[in-house]
């Protein structure tokens, strides 16, 4: 851990437990110096579910080395043209952040934090308002439901046509609003196909909890309504010059961004094997688990392991999907991509790092949900 990322964490602790009320004062910060910047937020805020403040503290302390995550963060700052961020934006902020700490942190805040803060926020900005002005697309693109089919109780598959040409690889994930329903709130959704011709895009969304976004993707959504998406984003691009074969690691709609690599393969693939481990509570939710097996009969190098976690009765492959892999291992050659919820993310990198797999070789978007 480099001085800055302990200097990060260490002043992190000093204000965590009194986080709710740190949010509520930044808010209150930001508002009162601009207030027009109120209008930018869901109608209905309350500070456990908003998300910028989470997010930055969460960009400041993974962000150790900002070059790193290049491109991630000029992804963010064109992502941001959706919420019309301006640049004076950043410094009322960035002012507000800094203001927050001291206060809650009062005497135990020192000149070393306070610089620390400082000096990653603005880097972290400046690479933002680097990506947001070199953008010449449009901040969103209105797109219409061109159909909507529910696959479970919680999940459906939705197809979208951009009214104008969006372009995206095939892995990332764009964000996404319904302004009938909830206006002002965008969430991430990986895109389930590679580019088509006629530009239309599919998306996987299962319904959580009291959420906001998806359970009205799922439940209220029909064809016909206008949604509008933002800025592609991701890394978890095939490298088509790789010559070693795959391994796809997907939990539950995880296998989104996994479906779209797959569908770029069958456009080229001729000579690397790929191994698909796909996994879910129970049956139910392999939801797409006949296409995938049409898909392996028509393409020999492609081949589905399905696994429940939780299904007495299942004859299958039981457990995780690392667990799964693990056992049809070793696996040391290969490149992989894991696709699922944070902790599907987390176990399989455990378990990945366990198998001897390089670092290097393993692609992720975790599907974070502050
Ligand atoms: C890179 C990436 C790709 C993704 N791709 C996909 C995808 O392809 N398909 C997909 O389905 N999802 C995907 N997600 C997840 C998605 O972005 C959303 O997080 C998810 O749909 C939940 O959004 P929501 O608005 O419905 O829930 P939110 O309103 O954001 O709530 C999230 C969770 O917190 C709980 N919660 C939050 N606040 C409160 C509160 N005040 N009281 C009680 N409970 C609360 C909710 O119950 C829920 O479980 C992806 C995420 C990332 C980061
Ligand atoms: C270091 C600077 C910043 C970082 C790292 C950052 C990061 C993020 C991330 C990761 C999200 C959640 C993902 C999303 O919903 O797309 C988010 C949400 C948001 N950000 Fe930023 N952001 C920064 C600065 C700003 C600034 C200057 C503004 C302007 C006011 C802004 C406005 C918003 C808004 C309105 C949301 C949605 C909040 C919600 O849905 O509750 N952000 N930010």
């Amino acid at each position: 851990m480099s001085d800055l990322q302990r200097l990060l964490k260490e002043s992190w602790t000093l204000v965590e437990e009194q986080q709710d009320r740190l949010a509520g004062y930044f808010y209150a910060r930001i508002f009162l110096r601009n207030p027009a910047v109120r209008d930018m937020f869901p109608m209905t805020m309350d500070v456990q579910r908003s998300r910028l403040l989470g997010a930055i503290v969460t960009a400041i302390q993974a962000v150790d080395d900002p070059e790193r995550f290049d491109e991630y963060l000029r992804g963010l700052g064109r992502d941001h043209r959706k919420f019309q961020v301006v640049p004076e934006h950043y410094e009322v902020v960035g002012k507000a952040l800094l203001d927050s700490l001291r206060t809650f942190a009062r005497d135990q805040w020192t000149y070393e934090y306070d610089q620390a803060w400082r000096d990653a926020y603005d880097v972290i900005a400046r690479k933002m308002l680097a990506g947001a002005e070199s953008d010449c697309n449009p901040a969103w693109w209105h797109a219409e439901v061109m159909s909507h089919e529910r696959r479970s109780r919680d999940i459906a598959v939705l197809t979208v046509r951009p009214i104008q040409q969006l372009e995206y690889r095939a892995g990332q994930y764009i964000s996404m609003e319904s302004p009938a329903h909830h206006p002002r709130v965008w969430r991430t959704y990986s895109v389930a196909n590679a580019p088509r011709a006629n530009g239309t895009m599919d998306f996987h969304v299962r319904a959580v909890g009291v959420g906001w976004l998806s359970g009205a993707l799922v439940r209220r959504v029909t064809k016909g309504d206008m949604l509008r998406l933002a800025a592609p984003m991701g890394s978890m691009v095939l490298d088509r010059r790789s010559t070693r074969d795959i391994v796809f690691l997907a939990g539950g709609t995880g296998l989104s961004p996994i479906k779209a690599l797959l569908d770029e393969l069958t456009s080229f693939n001729r000579t690397r094997w790929v191994h698909l481990f796909f996994g879910a509570r129970d049956r139910q939710d392999l939801y797409d688990l006949p296409y995938l097996q049409t898909l392996a009969e028509a393409y020999p190098w492609l081949s589905i392991v399905p696994v429940c976690s939780h299904d007495r009765g299942w004859g299958g492959e039981e457990g995780t999907v690392a667990e799964a892999a693990a056992r049809y291992g070793p696996w040391r050659d290969h490149d992989f991509f894991v696709s699922g919820s944070p902790a599907m993310v987390k176990t399989s990198l455990r378990a990945l790092a366990q198998m001897q797999v390089p670092h290097g070789r393993i692609r992720y978007d975790a599907f974070n949900d502050h």
